[in-house]
């Protein structure tokens, strides 16, 4: 090699390390070993001279090109490791980061109560059933032996709905599950029919109906929209004392306690005679000794088993509305319901 060569692959050198990208890279080597690169252009030249010569000179050069194309090799590598190492810089993930969680949700504590309501109710027996929330006057008034105009109505002073039924009168936001009673029956006609045709015992009805009712009423144990849940059971032989049985068997599941006295305290509703509210109390604990009123109940009225499409005669038994929302209060020992439904979540995980 002459020092002309050595020069060269000196130059080479010095433009392959300055090439930062191996674009640059690839137009660098075009200098030297591309088509008109200095040393093609070398080679070029070897044509004129005479053969001893030509020999040496060509080793010399190709020589000085191996150099060349042994730096543009390191330099590719160098030029490859270093792009891979930025890209995993780039894309390094933190293992180290705290990761999201995500928590578990929860139910509501009211629909805690109301599952656990149907439960107790379902080893009982019961069926669960559901209806609508926007009811006819009938069904929430006239059908359970409250008429237009009747006193009594005033009881459960109701929300209105600007959409009027086949009777004009305006649908209303039930005020109560009772409309259930009658919707219940209803729905299950055909079968008391057949078997009344068929000459077989009458089926019973035996259901309880969960669910939102609406009233013009709001303080610290009352809101404008709270839960009821219906219970009805009519059967040929269906007495006051099954009401008794069956309401105290609930309640002291529903408490986790036999430490629970029960009262049926004489009342009064349209749709039942004779009619109790249902008053209980706590042996110990911090509510001991309160009575404290968890439902209405009472014998289902003749007019409201005729008013179900039904022979009294045939279908009787009791019927009771129970407040879970006040269960619920009872159970947890909140006092307040509004927090209930003012949806903040700090009180309400409490009951995840
Ligand atoms: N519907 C009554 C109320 O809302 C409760 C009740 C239900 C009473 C069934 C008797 C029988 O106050």
């Amino acid at each position: 090699m002459t020092t002309e060569h050595e020069a060269i692959i000196e130059s080479a050198r010095a433009a392959f390390a300055g090439a930062a990208t191996p674009a640059e890279l690839e137009n660098a080597k075009a200098q030297f070993i591309g088509k008109s690169g200095r040393i093609t252009e070398l080679m070029k030249g070897l044509a004129a001279l005479p053969v001893d010569e030509k020999k040496s000179r060509g080793a010399a050069i190709n020589q000085a090109k191996q150099a060349i194309e042994a730096a543009l090799g390191e330099r590719r590598q160098a030029l490859a490791d270093a792009e891979l190492e930025a890209q995993l810089e780039a894309e390094a993930l933190d293992v180290s980061l705290p990761g999201r969680v995500r928590e578990p949700g929860g139910l509501h504590p009211v629909s805690l109560t109301l599952e656990r309501i149907e439960q107790i109710f379902a080893s009982m027996g019961f069926a669960v059933a559901d209806g609508p929330e926007i009811e006819s006057d009938w069904h929430s008034f006239t059908s359970l032996n409250n008429p237009p105009n009747h006193p009594a109505r005033s009881m459960q002073d109701t929300f209105y709905v600007d959409i009027d039924g086949d009777d004009g009168i305006p649908y209303n936001l039930r005020p109560h599950t009772s409309p259930m009673q009658v919707r219940y029956a209803h729905a299950h006609i055909k079968k008391y029919a057949e078997a009344v045709k068929r000459g077989e015992a009458m089926p019973e009805i035996r259901v309880i109906a969960p669910g939102r009712t609406y009233r013009v009423d709001s303080d610290a144990t009352h809101s404008p929209m709270f839960h009821q849940c219906e219970g009805l059971w009519l059967g040929e032989n269906v007495s006051f004392k099954d009401l008794k049985v069956v309401f105290t068997d609930f309640c002291r599941t529903f408490f986790e306690s036999d430490d629970l006295a029960l009262r049926f305290r004489p009342s009064f509703f349209p749709f039942t005679e004779p009619s109790a509210e249902i008053d209980i109390q706590f042996q110990s604990g911090p509510l001991a000794g309160r009575w404290l009123e968890v439902a209405g109940s009472g014998q289902v009225h003749p007019q409201v088993v005729r008013n179900m499409g039904l022979d009294p005669e045939k279908h009787i038994g009791f019927a009771f509305g129970m407040g879970p929302d006040r269960l619920t209060m009872l159970r947890y020992g909140v006092s307040d319901l509004r927090l209930f439904f003012d949806g903040d979540i700090r009180f309400l995980r409490q009951f995840r």
